[in-house]
């Protein structure tokens, strides 16, 4: 029987995407007419928090990527309207979707350089945090940097990637790579260490924390030291990787990962929060805070 007294929170996945459908790729037309007035403040209030937190924080690259896709100030953006300036720039486009969608699909689309967008916006009590990724991590977040040639194109070689590791049942580790890259990666520039990772970019705690805080550790990146590292869906990350330039990234990345996976695999695992002794050490954090429970 039934617990009477229990009570499930509605999923606001569920709720927001009530009386919609998607095609079997997952992609829906923007329903831009289920904006309200109050989604559009929101979406205000948000972008006007982080462009006050990120200059001096983010990478230019991100800036020029904002400013080059006019990306709106102060309501959702209209997907399509983005789309010929994204076309333009790197042949990129974005597709609205319902939320988190299969891994398969996703990297489907990444491989044909389209970006895939949940539609909706969070609530207004909902401004430093959700659980699942919305419209202004997935826009805001990702999308300034698909203007830019270098990491338009490591996306891409990221989705083939994924395609051929599903393949091979090696998701898990290609699964830390895009984690401590595309959403908590920070790069170092002539001005100093700078964010360019969607969840950090999207978060106004973790823009400051990622960067200021003397907690976690910030590590060189290193493509197999990264596919060994647990990470944490729950808390601020215990590591952060830092790469030198896109191009860095994207040449560690091209060569085919069939023969690397053997190797990631029998290797140790490390903790989310370790130390290797092949690191090039940044900082090494002073642990306040860390919890205890598991790392994913
Ligand atoms: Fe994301």
């Amino acid at each position: 029987m039934m617990e009477m007294n229990t009570f499930t929170v509605p999923d606001i996945t569920v709720l927001k995407n009530a009386g919609l459908s998607h095609s079997a790729d997952f992609t829906l037309p923007q329903p831009l007419e289920r904006y309200s007035d109050e989604d559009h403040r929101t979406w205000a209030t948000l972008y006007q928090r982080q462009c006050a937190l990120l200059p001096g924080r983010v990478c230019d690259e991100f800036l020029q990527g904002l400013e080059l896709l006019t990306i709106d100030a102060d309501r959702v953006p209209d997907f399509k309207r983005l789309n010929e300036k994204l076309a333009t720039a790197t042949g990129w486009q974005i597709v609205a979707v319902p939320g988190l969608i299969p891994d398969d699909v996703f990297f489907e689309h990444l491989a044909n350089r389209r970006f895939p967008v949940t539609w909706w916006l969070r609530e207004p009590h909902q401004l430093d945090y959700l659980q699942e990724p919305d419209v202004f991590h997935d826009l805001f977040g990702h999308v300034p940097l698909l203007a830019n040639p270098v990491f338009a194109d490591y996306l891409q070689a990221y989705g083939r990637g994924g395609m051929k590791a599903k393949g091979l049942g090696y998701l898990p580790l290609l699964a830390r790579l895009y984690w401590y890259t595309v959403e908590f990666g920070l790069i170092n520039t002539p001005q100093g260490m700078r964010i360019y990772g969607a969840g950090i970019v999207s978060s106004k705690s973790e823009s400051v924390y990622s960067l200021d805080s003397a907690s976690p550790n910030r590590v060189g990146f290193d493509l197999q030291r990264i596919m060994r590292t647990r990470y944490r869906i729950d808390t601020f990350q215990k590591t952060y990787f830092v790469i030198d330039s896109f191009q860095q990234l994207f040449d560690a990345t091209a060569p085919d990962f069939t023969p690397i996976y053997p190797q990631v695999e029998a290797a140790a695992v490390l903790g989310a929060g370790d130390i290797d002794a092949a690191d090039k050490v940044y900082t090494v954090g002073n642990r306040e805070g860390w919890l205890d429970t598991e790392d994913v």
